[in-house]
């Protein structure tokens, strides 16, 4: 596979745009951050005629696949009749029908455009309702970019400090440390130390935020037993459980990763799957806590929310998904059990064991030194073989096959069997050749 056009156009990118990206994650790409043509369905071409089969998915949005047809179709209806109003429209009535309808914690829903959007109104209201200042975040969850949540996502392990009491360290440059004064760290998974937490500073807390399957610390669920503490210990000090559900709602289940683990939280974010590619968020929740956007006092506000195309996108999306009792949902992650098990059985082959952790839609491949203790939060996540996992990621993508650089695989419902056929060959010859690079 030659990469000469996507070369050429980031070298021209670079020129205007800083880094030729536009957002920093892609910057890893190789060897350079491709640049895209178009796509459709589960498949994407780059600019010197590429073909992938794509796993990335935008990173995540993209469950229906590419240009899904009952999406593209209202968008196409809606364009003729306007893109944005700045007042209301019928539709995003019925796409919060639609998400009380599906989400457990959904009583109310306010829209935004992004992830970070929505995690911003989710705090903002948690600590309105609360009075109180302290959120308590995770060790490599991820909750957006923004200056007050953007911390100890992605520390180095020299920096991790000492797991009772985790030093706060910023995600980038330009955050002052009064940005994370009000948040409190732990690492994922840990009973004990949160019980010892809310002992100690249970009523300082405003909000307890997580993402359930801790998606970019490297999906790694939350277990039964630390889920289910965690809401008792919220409603037992009247701290608000945010779950942070941008990567599985509406992705490992109708009722996202509430649904999935049967424990409710308070408020809910919500983006990518939510409007199949659409700019859209939400955060949903308990109409007690909600209800506060609707005295004005709470702020919440966006040229872009509730935008009339984005609504469009997203009521078709949400209608597609819930048909059914949401089949295709189902059939979906089916699907990816199916091709991570089949995956993990050809990697035993080749003696090079991966890890599974996560769901058939969204899963991460990735492999660990033969003593590595199971991987239960970030600390543990960090004994993962990255330089296995890009050589991996990079020889897929030389066989047509595209993933996320960290070992997270995205399916969608227009993922067919033979795609998983042709994937599952691409990744029989890439395994191949990482045997003889490890050799
Ligand atoms: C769990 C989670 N929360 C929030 C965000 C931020 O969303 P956005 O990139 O739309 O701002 C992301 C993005 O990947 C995410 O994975």
């Amino acid at each position: 596979m030659g990469y000469k056009k996507s070369i050429a156009a980031h070298e021209r990118a670079k020129k205007i745009i800083p880094g030729g990206i536009n957002s920093n994650v892609r910057a890893v790409s190789e060897p350079v951050p491709l640049h895209i043509e178009r796509a459709k369905g589960s498949r994407i071409w780059d600019v010197d005629g590429n073909e992938y089969i794509d796993y990335l998915l935008g990173h995540g949005p993209m469950i229906l696949g590419h240009t899904p047809a009952p999406v593209v179709q209202a968008l196409q209806r809606q364009v003729e009749r306007g893109i944005v109003y700045g007042l209301q429209s019928e539709l995003e009535v019925r796409a919060a029908e639609l998400v009380c309808t599906h989400v457990p914690c959904a009583e109310m829903v306010r829209f935004s455009t992004t992830g970070s959007e929505a995690v911003h109104a989710a705090l903002r209201l948690a600590r309105a309702c609360t009075g109180r200042k302290k959120v308590l975040r995770f060790e490599g969850h991820y909750h957006g970019w923004f200056d007050n949540i953007a911390w100890n996502q992605a520390s180095p392990a020299a920096q991790l400090g000492p797991r009772e009491d985790p030093p706060l360290r910023p995600a980038s440059e330009g955050q002052q440390p009064e940005d994370g004064a009000n948040l409190v760290v732990l690492p994922w998974n840990d009973t004990a130390l949160l019980e010892d937490l809310f002992a100690r500073r249970g009523e300082e807390l405003a909000a307890v935020i997580c993402d359930p399957f801790a998606s970019a610390a490297g999906l790694i669920p939350g277990q039964p037993n630390f889920l289910k503490t965690m809401r008792r210990l919220c409603s037992e000090h009247d701290v608000l459980l945010i779950f942070d559900e941008v990567i599985t709602g509406f992705r490992v289940g109708l009722g996202g990763a509430q649904g999935y683990f049967g424990v409710t939280p308070d408020l809910a974010t919500f983006a990518k799957a939510l409007g199949a590619g659409m700019p859209v968020s939400a955060v949903a929740g308990k109409a007690k806590y909600m209800e506060r956007f609707g005295t004005l006092k709470t702020v919440h506000a966006g040229t872009y929310n509730s935008n009339p195309l984005a609504m469009a996108g997203t009521v078709a999306a949400l209608e597609a998904m819930s048909a059914d009792d949401g089949a295709i949902l189902k059939k979906a992650n089916a699907k990816g059990d199916q091709l991570s098990i089949k995956l993990s059985e050809i990697a035993d082959d080749f003696e090079l064991p991966i890890t599974l952790r996560g769901v058939g839609t969204v899963f991460s491949a990735t492999f660990l030194p033969p003593d590595a203790d199971p991987v239960t939060d970030y600390r543990s996540a960090r004994r993962t073989n990255y330089e296995l996992g890009r050589k991996l990621w990079i020889a897929l993508q030389n066989r047509g096959v595209q993933i996320t650089s960290m070992g997270i695989w995205f399916v969608s419902t227009a993922h067919t069997d033979e795609d998983i056929k042709k994937t599952l060959k691409a990744a029989e010859a890439a395994l191949h050749e990482l045997r003889g690079s490890k050799r």
